[in-house]
């Protein structure tokens, strides 16, 4: 799957997306026929015990998108920039995305979007490092914002609809919308060529992302706007429960799992 694959889904078939962190999950996610991976830098709260974002560093991401890379074989593989990996300098930006693509086997990257990263998109674009937009709710930017639903008055809505112009205008090739309401997002999926890909944003975009932590039923707890569709959670208590209580009562290892050399008879 290439980026342009993506952006040719756009009105016609919905796109599927959702994160991943490691090769196994990617793995899972991939012979599942999802389209997209995405390696969020929901990394630092799902795997990396933060409590937001903003500590995750541009090595974790290369790390973490270099795992999912080698996991996965069919669905397109995004790097997410984490926070200040971008924006701060030109140069350096290019460089940090960059590294998702020549270190990590990324295909793409994804950018959370202001006014300040529209010239930046271009100039990935025209680079060759395809670009994914991400306008709503910006995590990287909760110091600001807090972390609540965007666009919701007429000022926000329509500064989301000029800042999705502007991003596909410079070349992005898909628009992630986070916790916009319904009737917004599907406004701008009208006026946009190129795919929307919702979380909490409703139905009426190209598309859908969610953490797959949520999904698997491995987190605790859902976004309001999320679900659980299995209990990964609950199975790995019960098998971590199911070891602790043999090893503790004598039952394992027994008989099946050990090995008893006859040589070693006579030395003892
Ligand atoms: O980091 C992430 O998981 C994301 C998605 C929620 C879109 O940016
Ligand atoms: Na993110």
């Amino acid at each position: 799957m290439r980026a342009k694959d993506i952006r040719a889904k756009a009105g016609a078939e919905p796109i599927t997306m959702l994160t991943a962190y490691d090769a196994p999950t990617a793995a899972v996610v991939d012979e599942a026929g999802i389209d997209v991976i995405l390696v969020g830098d929901s990394v630092g709260n799902t795997q990396l015990g933060h409590d937001s974002t903003l500590p995750v560093t541009v090595d974790e991401m290369a790390s973490h998108t270099a795992a999912v890379a080698r996991g996965a074989d069919d669905a397109l593989v995004v790097a997410d920039m984490p926070f200040l990996s971008f924006g701060v300098s030109t140069e350096a930006s290019i460089e940090n995305a960059g590294r998702m693509l020549k270190e990590a086997d990324a295909d793409a990257v994804k950018l959370e979007c202001g006014p300040h990263t529209v010239e930046l998109t271009e100039q990935l674009t025209d680079l060759g490092i395809p670009t994914m937009a991400h306008l709503g709710l910006t995590p990287q930017r909760e110091n600001e914002t807090g972390l609540f639903r965007q666009g919701t008055d007429a000022e926000g809505a329509r500064e989301i609809l000029d800042l999705a112009r502007a991003h596909e205008d410079a070349g992005a090739f898909s628009l992630v919308l986070e916790h916009v309401p319904a009737n917004l997002a599907s406004e701008v999926t009208d006026e946009l060529a190129i795919p929307t890909i919702g979380i909490g944003a409703g139905p009426e975009c190209d598309g859908q992302v969610l953490v797959v932590d949520e999904v698997l039923g491995l987190s605790e707890g859902t976004a309001p706007f999320s679900k659980a569709w299995g209990d990964v959670r609950g199975e790995m208590q019960r098998a971590v429960e199911g070891y602790r209580e043999d090893v503790e009562s004598g039952e394992f290892p027994g008989e099946d799992h050990s090995h008893y050399e006859d040589e070693l008879e006579d030395v003892y």
